[in-house]
């Protein structure tokens, strides 16, 4: 046992092992309905994404950041050298994963375009003309604005900040604060935005 849950890899699969597990009996208790099985289990990877995504986002914002100052100087190194770039793959894979599992089920559900015009296509006559068109629009809109802060802000300005993969080996002191600051407060940005899109995820679902 001790030498399973000392292996990531098995215990991952595992984990969808069981989830597969679990698809069986729900084909057994409500019958197998392929359409709405396809839309659930991309509702279901765009969530596991998710909380991979936002789990990171949580962990800089709550956990990291905040007991940096309280770390020795010489363990401080550990941090952006291994820990931080390490989590920073999972992060972006996450944002990456989720929002290509959101657009495609919104593609499926065929709304995509009513999502991302917040209901604007047919213009302002009875508008919304769907009110969930609205609801997971914003929360879309949301969530792609965290998804371009992740690639395009925090991801760059992190591998400025913290020399990822040696490509900035010789940038300045007052450069790395620079982006480590610019990362920072994009970071602090999402973290931000998190909730409302969490709560328009949701809500579009389930509020109306
Ligand atoms: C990045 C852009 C995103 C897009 C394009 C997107 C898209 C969608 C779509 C189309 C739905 C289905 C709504 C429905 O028909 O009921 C949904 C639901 C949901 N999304 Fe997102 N999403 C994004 C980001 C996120 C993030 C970052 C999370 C974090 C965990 C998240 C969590 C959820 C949850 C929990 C649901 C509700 C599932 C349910 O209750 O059925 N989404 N999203």
């Amino acid at each position: 046992m001790a030498a399973f849950l000392g292996n990531l890899r098995n215990v991952t699969i595992a984990s969808f092992v069981l989830a597969l597990l679990l698809v069986g009996l729900y084909g057994y208790v409500q019958g197998f309905d392929g359409p709405t099985f396809e839309l659930f289990t991309l509702r279901w990877l765009h969530v596991v994404c998710g909380v991979m995504w936002i789990g990171l986002l949580w962990y800089f914002n709550f956990v990291s950041t905040p007991t940096m100052p309280k770390i020795p100087d010489e363990l401080k190194p550990a941090l952006g050298r291994f820990i931080t770039p390490a989590a920073l793959w999972w992060f972006r894979w996450g944002a990456m994963g989720t929002i290509f599992f959101g657009i495609v089920l919104a593609f499926r559900s065929n709304y995509l375009i009513e999502a991302y015009t917040l209901d604007l296509s047919q213009g302002m006559a009875g508008y919304p003309v769907v009110p969930k068109y609205l609801a997971i629009g914003i929360g879309m809109w949301l969530g792609t604005i965290m998804w371009f802060n992740v690639w395009f802000v925090i991801w760059p300005n992190q591998q400025k900040a913290l020399n990822i993969d040696g490509k900035y080996p010789n940038l300045a002191a007052p450069e790395k604060a620079a982006a480590a600051k610019t990362a920072g407060q994009f970071s602090r940005i999402n973290t931000l935005l998190s909730i409302p899109m969490l709560f328009s995820m949701v809500a579009a679902g389930h509020l109306y």
